[in-house]
């Protein structure tokens, strides 16, 4: 980005005019009304202050910045339960299909919302993102994996800075997979396999009786090319469109030593490779729009790739191939997708099912009957697609 494209926040520090890059991973406008806040505020003044549309620049103790977004975040919460429960008995009211889809959109409004609010909360930085508020941390090699190398002083907000110290853990740890005798390790930004119930369906899928070469179209930290590796698969491709995640997946290839996996920038297939034995994908799962460039691994703007996946798959295929498409019915039980929707996609795309292997996920969201979306999160059930051209 030229100087002249960067964003910068210009703002009065008592009377001395400041100016400062502004870093928003969700691409918010840079603040207009700017106000000071420190360890003598409240968390109900900040609150209101952020409502009314405030960003707060945080001058006071690191950790006490960290305690005032925690209590705005349960300001929050409160405000939304009781939305959120008015919307859920009003829509007991009406008929079961014109319901889910209405709550699923409220809900994702609540978050825009949340986001947004507790999003004024902001840190100055100095170049190399060092802080000099009281008791900061190091912040330098989290931000720097996530944003790049900052040269200036810029202004972010404490959640997006949390968003990248959280990611730093995970970096560090990484994130155990049920089923895989190694943890895979996600970066900043990047879709993490923190529910894997798929992965058992990738282990259980006999493999195609010719399988030299693979594609994993939309790859995220790697996990799928590795299991295919693992799984005796000679050469595969793993593309994605998210240069994050190409950084990321090229990383975990090579901890668990298979750096001979081919890696690609691309929307949806490689290019100049020979045609795959079998083509595995695991989209977006839920056709809505992303609010943020960290949202286009969860949603897919109107199952753009998801359709694009399936018309151009059978070009990229050997004589005898099989596609896994990897996909949760959950947009079905909000209604945002039909069954039929699903097997016309298949049909256009000259496609057949050989068979399909079902799981029912676990993760802690399907059995938290106080959410909104418990209906359809606990009846969901995630499927491997072995597709096969018609
Ligand atoms: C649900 S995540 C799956 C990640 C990984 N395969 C896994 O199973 O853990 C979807 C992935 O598709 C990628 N993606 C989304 N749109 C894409 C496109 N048009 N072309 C390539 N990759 C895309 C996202 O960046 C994300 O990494």
């Amino acid at each position: 980005m030229s100087q002249a494209e960067k964003p910068y926040v210009q703002w009065q520090d008592e009377q001395t005019p400041r100016k400062a890059l502004w870093l928003s991973e969700s691409n918010y406008a840079a603040p207009t009304h700017i106000v000071p806040v420190d360890d003598q505020t409240t968390a109900d003044q900040a609150y209101r202050l952020a409502c009314e549309g405030n960003s707060l620049l945080w001058r006071g103790d690191f950790h006490n910045a960290l305690q005032l977004m925690q209590a705005m975040a349960r300001r929050i919460n409160r405000a939304e339960q009781r939305k959120l429960s008015k919307a859920a008995k009003s829509a007991k009211q009406l008929p079961a299909e014109n319901t889910t889809p209405s709550v699923f959109h409220q809900q994702r409004q609540a978050q825009a919302q949340r986001a947004r609010t507790l999003g004024r909360l902001l840190l100055e930085l100095d170049a190399g993102y060092i802080s000099g508020l009281r008791r900061a941390p190091d912040l330098s090699a989290a931000c720097e994996a996530a944003f790049g190398v900052l040269d200036e002083p810029c202004l972010m907000s404490l959640r997006d800075l949390q968003g990248a110290l959280g990611a730093a853990q995970w970096r560090q740890k990484g994130v155990p997979i049920a089923g895989l005798d190694l943890p895979i390790f996600p970066h900043y930004g990047v879709f993490a396999p923190t529910r894997h119930e798929y992965v058992s369906l990738m282990q259980d899928a006999p493999l195609p009786a010719k399988h030299d070469v693979a594609f994993d179209i939309g790859t995220g930290t790697g996990l799928l090319a590795i299991i295919l590796a693992k799984r005796g698969v000679g050469q595969v491709v793993a593309t994605d469109s998210n240069p994050r995640a190409l950084t990321c997946a090229e990383d975990n290839f090579a901890r668990v030593g298979l750096s001979e996996i081919q890696l690609q920038e691309a929307d949806v297939f490689p290019t100049e490779q020979p045609l795959a034995n079998f083509i595995v994908c695991n989209p977006p799962w839920l056709p809505a729009k992303p609010s943020s460039s960290l949202e286009l691994a969860v949603y897919d703007h109107k199952s753009r790739m998801l359709r694009g996946f399936l018309q151009g798959v059978c070009a990229h295929l050997a004589p005898q191939g099989e596609v896994w498409l990897i996909l949760s019915d959950l947009a079905e039980h909000l209604q945002l997708r039909t069954r039929e929707q699903l097997l016309a996609w298949f049909v256009e795309a000259k496609l057949e099912v050989k068979y399909r292997l079902d799981t029912q996920p676990k993760h802690g969201r399907s059995q938290d009957s106080t959410d909104p979306l418990y209906a359809a999160r606990s009846s969901e059930v995630t499927s491997l697609w072995c597709l096969t051209p018609a």
